[in-house]
């Protein structure tokens, strides 16, 4: 059986493709590319079809980690798609379960940083408008997540 990720920022030009392509990095380490699948989309139509934010881009190759992909938008069929839906900020949270009216896929959203175990900011705040330290700030964050991420996904949602 094969677990099913989706990150999820405004734009999907910053945290959620930097979510993604981290946890990417973590899955392959760990030699397990057949049993987690890793997307990521934003909540806005504000970027469809865009690169990665090339600042994104470049904190996260400094760090060894490769960064591809392509901006789209959150649709609402991916809550049926994917197994768990990780959101980077509030905002972001409240847009996605807004688009759930019944509440039937609640259990499936949380915040990222619920699995963080060395930080304790509650949200991974929009880098966009800021230097090179938050993005930098961005990639610990995220790497601090989806480690305990997938430790919690080995853990509770693997059987081999
Ligand atoms: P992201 O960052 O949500 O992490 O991809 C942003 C990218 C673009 C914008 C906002 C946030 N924007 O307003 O264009």
């Amino acid at each position: 059986m094969v677990y099913r990720l989706l990150f999820v920022c405004l734009g999907n030009i910053c945290r959620s493709p930097a979510a993604e392509n981290i946890m990417n990095h973590l899955i392959k380490e760990a030699n397990l590319e057949e049993q987690i699948i890793c997307d990521s989309a934003g909540t806005s139509s504000y970027h469809i079809g865009a690169a990665p934010d090339r600042r994104m881009k470049s904190a996260a190759l400094s760090r060894g980690i490769e960064f591809r992909g392509r901006a789209r938008q959150f649709d609402w069929f991916d809550f049926k798609q994917f197994d768990l839906i990780l959101a980077m900020d509030q905002e972001n949270y409240q847009n996605i379960l807004v688009l759930d009216s019944q509440g039937v896929y609640k259990n499936k959203v949380r915040l990222i940083c619920e699995f963080m175990t060395q930080h304790h900011e509650k949200q991974i705040l929009d880098p966009y408008y800021g230097g090179r330290a938050g993005f930098d700030k961005v990639i610990d964050l995220l790497l601090d997540a989806c480690g305990g991420l997938l430790e919690e996904i080995r853990q509770n949602h693997l059987y081999f």
